[in-house]
């Protein structure tokens, strides 16, 4: 286990709500339970993964890490400081904390060249670095990422799909982040090339000492990156812990589907392994089920269920589940 030290991000009792207006119950408001109370740390150098089915709230809980949103309940401290504390604090944490997005077709604007985009963050936190090293730290930051120098008077649509993404690192990368929240980085871009920014992404870590919060729905790339996994659903986790321990472990059912709905390529694994098929639709995050969210489609579940709500309890040194049935199964 980390010690508080360690701990670079800590969100504690997060919650994101969307307000919504719904007309049959005369205009009554309700509420999307988007981040449903949410409890998280990041330790020095460490990946941390999300996963779970659409809209679990993964993007949701990036945005509020990133602070593009603000949260509706609960705190999030980055290397100590708390955001929304005060500008300078907010200020301070944005150069720490970046998020790189899923579609770098629309992340990067087409009227400016490369070097204005990379210039744009070391303008904005001027004190960063002398407006006369820009220049050499555009060259700095292509290097990183593996691209040419001489691209810098280029424009995004010169670039393929996968250099644009190394772009949009490199602009998260300026203000020397200790922190990316990747989200999806990997899902627009052709298979040929994920490999080649996951791989990006390994050296970066190495380089500079990253940190990840790392989302995906490829389990296959979350086990091969990340040192440990948070599961998500309906704005909940459920289950979190070392990788290896997840995946060979898994114990809360719904891992336990989430899992065994993977693709597997090796033929004696895909014999031994238990296949469940989860049935029904993910209830309505307007409306979740009352004690356990999952119960509906759980194929253990008890009356009890129904009405407690169950929470992260330890299994296993830093794996921890919310399932009343633990002892059960
Ligand atoms: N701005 C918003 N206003 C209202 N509802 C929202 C908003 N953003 C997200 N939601 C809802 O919150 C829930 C969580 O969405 P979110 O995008 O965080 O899920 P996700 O886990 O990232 O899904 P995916 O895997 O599809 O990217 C969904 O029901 C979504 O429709
Ligand atoms: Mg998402």
């Amino acid at each position: 286990m980390s010690s508080p030290s360690d701990v670079l991000v800590r969100g504690s009792g997060l919650v994101k709500h969307y307000p919504t207006r719904e007309p049959g119950l005369r205009g009554a408001k309700g509420a999307i339970k988007a981040v449903d109370g949410v409890d998280l740390h990041l330790a020095r150098g460490e990946c941390l993964a999300l996963v779970g089915e659409s809209g679990c709230g993964k993007s949701t809980l990036a945005s509020l890490l990133t602070h593009l949103e603000p949260p509706t309940g609960g705190s999030i401290e980055v290397n100590g400081s708390r955001w929304g504390k005060d500008r300078r604090t907010d200020r301070q944490i944005r150069r720490q904390i970046q998020i790189v997005l899923q579609d770098p077709y629309s992340a990067l604007n087409p009227r400016m060249t490369i070097e204005q985009i990379l210039t744009e963050p070391l303008r904005i936190h001027s004190d960063l670095v002398p407006a006369r090293d820009h220049s050499r730290r555009v060259t700095e930051l292509l290097e990183m990422v593996g691209l040419n120098d001489s691209h810098r008077h280029r424009y995004p649509h010169e670039f393929s799909g996968g250099q644009r993404q190394r772009i949009c690192i490199a602009r998260a990368l300026a203000v020397t982040p200790r922190i990316l929240v990747c989200d999806e980085p990997l899902s627009a871009l052709d298979v040929s090339v994920q490999g080649q920014i996951l791989e990006l992404f390994r050296d970066l870590r190495e380089r500079l000492g990253l940190s990840y919060v790392f989302i995906s729905h490829d389990l296959a790339v979350v086990r091969s990156i990340a040192d440990r996994v948070a599961v998500m659903y309906l704005g909940r986790i459920v289950e979190q812990g070392p990788t290896e321990e997840i995946y060979e472990r898994p114990r809360h059912p719904y891992t336990r589907a989430l899992l065994s709905s993977a693709p597997v390529t090796d033929p004696a694994v895909r014999e031994t392994r238990e296949r469940i098929v989860l049935t029904g639709e993910v209830p309505s995050p307007a409306n979740p089920p009352s004690g356990c969210a999952f119960r509906t489609r759980c194929w253990l579940a008890t009356d009890e269920c129904a009405t407690t709500v169950p929470v992260l309890e330890p299994v296993f040194q830093g794996h921890e589940a919310a399932c009343l049935l633990l002892g059960d199964h």
